[in-house]
């Protein structure tokens, strides 16, 4: 009994020192804490909700991050220009912000495994003529700020044909004044946009598919290493799923009337 206590005890020592020392491993730009920076502009990945606090897919994602490393979260809003810099300069330890892995970014900081599509998509005026990719030649098109999108169509299209807007809903703002022809952004905010304004539709078309991942500092592959440690548990039990759920999946229009008429049908019999 005694030798079977102690065995126990031992096991628990052990796996409490693993645990530990996956926190301890990590080291932050203070002690205890895990700088996000991002830009809160961008739903349903970030966003400030109503009572000013910071929610959306990524900031639940490195609030469990964060848990299960021991550390808590502290979210740094700013541009989507700075994010990138924040994290190579060493002011904030991760960014997250629906943020595309390029090359070029690479340069600069190394990324977790990613954890998320993106597709950038064309929104457009109801009554607009633009109905494919091909039709953008010559348009006047809406983007963020330093985002995959900008540089892409600035590529593609030209830089005096691009407009660089602070945040997407400032350059859907232009698209319902008309000073662009459309707005090219990711497929997540661009469905959050359309559904908060009349009028607009996106294009059944895709621009560009790409992969979000949480950029961390080069000097830094201690954590990297955690990170993808915690998002590999993360993406095998199901939570990153669920909380992707929350936020796009579920409670869609359509789903909701779909549920009535289940309910309906129930209560009729
Ligand atoms: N996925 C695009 C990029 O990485 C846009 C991200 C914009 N994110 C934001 N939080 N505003 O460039």
């Amino acid at each position: 009994m005694k030798k079977i206590l102690s065995m126990a005890l031992a096991a628990a020592m052990v796996m409490s020192m693993t645990v530990n020392a996956a926190a301890a491993e990590v080291s932050t730009v203070e002690a205890g804490k895990l700088y996000m920076a991002t830009n809160a502009a961008f739903p349903p990945y970030e966003l400030v909700a109503d009572d000013g606090t910071f929610e959306g897919i990524d900031v639940e994602i490195a609030t469990a991050i964060a848990e299960k490393l021991g550390l808590e979260l502290v979210v740094d809003d700013m541009d989507f220009t700075a994010v990138v810099t924040s994290v190579q300069t060493g002011k904030d330890d991760i960014a997250m912000a629906g943020l595309t892995v390029t090359e070029e970014r690479k340069q600069n900081i190394d990324f977790s495994d990613t954890y998320a599509t993106g597709i950038q998509v064309i929104i457009v005026t109801e009554d607009s003529a633009i109905a494919t990719v091909d039709d953008l030649e010559g348009k006047l098109i809406g983007c963020q700020e330093g985002t995959t999108g900008y540089m892409y169509c600035s590529d593609d299209y030209g830089e005096e044909n691009v407009v660089a807007f602070p945040n997407g809903a400032n350059a859907v703002q232009a698209l319902m004044t008309g000073k662009v022809d459309c707005v090219i952004i990711d497929n997540e905010p661009a469905k959050a946009f359309v559904a908060a304004n009349e009028g607009l539709k996106i294009l059944d078309t895709t621009y560009v598919v790409e992969d979000y991942a949480i950029g961390v500092n080069k000097e830094n592959p201690e954590l990297l290493a955690a990170i993808n440690g915690v998002l590999k548990e993360m993406i095998e039990d199901g939570s990153v799923k669920a909380i992707v759920d929350k936020y796009i999946n579920a409670g869609t229009e359509e789903e909701t009337a779909e549920e009535t008429a289940e309910e309906t049908t129930a209560e009729a019999k």
